[in-house]
Order: C-alpha cells, then structure tokens, then sequence
C-alpha cells in the first residue's frame, strides 16, 4: 500500500501515526473547512442551542458550532480516540470551560436518548454508518422537537460524480423521510471535483 493509499484508509477511523496524519489534513484542508462551515450555517445554530456532531474528526466543525452556541453546549462524538484527542487540543478553551464535551464511541451504540439537542449534523461520515435507518432514528429520537438535522457528503475515491452526490442526497431523504422528519430539502456546494450535498430536515 502506498503512504498516500494508507492515509485515505484512515478517513474511516483514524488510528496511530497515519491516524494523526489525516486528522491535521482534515483540519487543514481549506475544502474541508469550508465544507464544514457551510454545513454549520445551515443549521442555524442560536445561541443557547445544544448540538450534536456525529463522527467529529479533529474538531473543525466543532469550533464553529462553538462560534454560534455561546451560551449553549457542544457534544463530539466520534469512535476514535485519536481523533477526539485532536479535537479536544483544538478547541482547549471549550473543552475546559464545559461548553464542549466529547464522547467515545461508535454512533450505532449512542444510547437510544430523546429530545436532548436543538441540532445535529455530520460531514463525510455518512458513507461510513453502516445502517442508514438506525442512524436517522437516532438522530430523529436525540432532537427535540423543532430541531435541525443536517448531513453533508462529498463523494471520494476513483472519478467522483455529481450524480454520486446526488444518489446519496436521495438516499439520505428516503431514510429522514421514513425517520419522520419533515421540510426535508437539498443544498448543494459547488466543489471540485464534485459538489458537496447537505440534506436539512426538521424534526415536527
Ligand atoms: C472523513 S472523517 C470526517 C471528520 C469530520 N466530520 C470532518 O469533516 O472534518 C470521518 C469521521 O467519522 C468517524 N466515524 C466513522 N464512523 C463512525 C461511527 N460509526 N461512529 C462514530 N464515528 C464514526 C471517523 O472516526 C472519522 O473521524
């Protein structure tokens, strides 16, 4: 396996040096960031909101959501610890403060607990849930009523499409729908080489 073959293979579960390597190009990638503050803005975040980020790599996104909830709470939550360890050094001041809280562990196993957040997004982690409907009833259940899911792809790997973004943005509808939520619509971020899709859906 080449070095560059290694990193991407960490993108699932970051791990060990190789781990650490694609946690500081996630959190560098200019596409990346802004990937990740798009999504951010669509959901609207106020200042007392409570948000979950589900797969929250080395914290990029956690720091903007921090930007908008000042008076509210932030939970990561990721299945590795390398990355939450990333996560934690990036935004050091939330963390210590209690505004951010990270919590280990894979997101199928998240406890079945309702009505705790305002909001709830991924991005790029979508791909790597392995049961969609189990995870849109999770997110479904965490929110409270009126809360804002979002969930962001950008397809990888050998010619990624527009058309592959746009499967996924189906995908992630048909299992919001069939989760209950409501208002469900598609955004689409031009991005090379292909767009990134965010799926926003309302809990009723
Ligand atoms: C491609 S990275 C994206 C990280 C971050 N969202 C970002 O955009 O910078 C995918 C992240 O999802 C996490 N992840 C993948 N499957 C997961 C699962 N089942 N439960 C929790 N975290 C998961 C990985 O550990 C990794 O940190």
């Amino acid at each position: 396996m080449n070095l560059q073959k290694a990193i991407v293979a960490q993108f699932k579960k970051p791990h060990g040096s190789f781990g650490r390597i694609a946690g500081w190009i996630m959190a560098n990638r200019r596409s990346n960031q802004e990937r990740n503050r798009w999504t951010v803005d669509l959901l609207e975040i106020n200042p007392s909101d409570r948000v979950i980020e589900i797969g929250c790599g080395p914290g990029v996104g956690l720091g903007y959501c921090l930007e908008r909830a000042k008076e509210g709470q932030v939970l990561g939550a990721d299945h590795s610890r390398t990355m939450l360890d990333q996560a934690r050094i990036r935004n050091a001041e939330a963390s210590v403060g209690g505004r951010l809280d990270l919590q280990l562990g894979s997101f199928d196993d998240q406890p079945d607990t309702v009505g705790l957040f305002d909001k709830a997004y991924s991005a790029n982690v979508i791909q790597f849930l392995p049961d969609r409907a189990a995870a849109f009833n999770k997110i479904y259940a965490l929110l409270k009523p009126n809360g804002i899911s979002a969930t962001t792809y950008m397809p990888r790997g050998k010619n990624p499409s527009r058309a592959q973004s746009l499967s996924m943005a189906e995908d992630v509808k048909r299992h919001m729908k069939a989760a209950g939520f409501v208002t469900i619509r598609v955004e689409e971020l031009p991005m090379s080489p292909a767009p990134a899709i965010c799926v926003i859906g309302k809990h009723p």
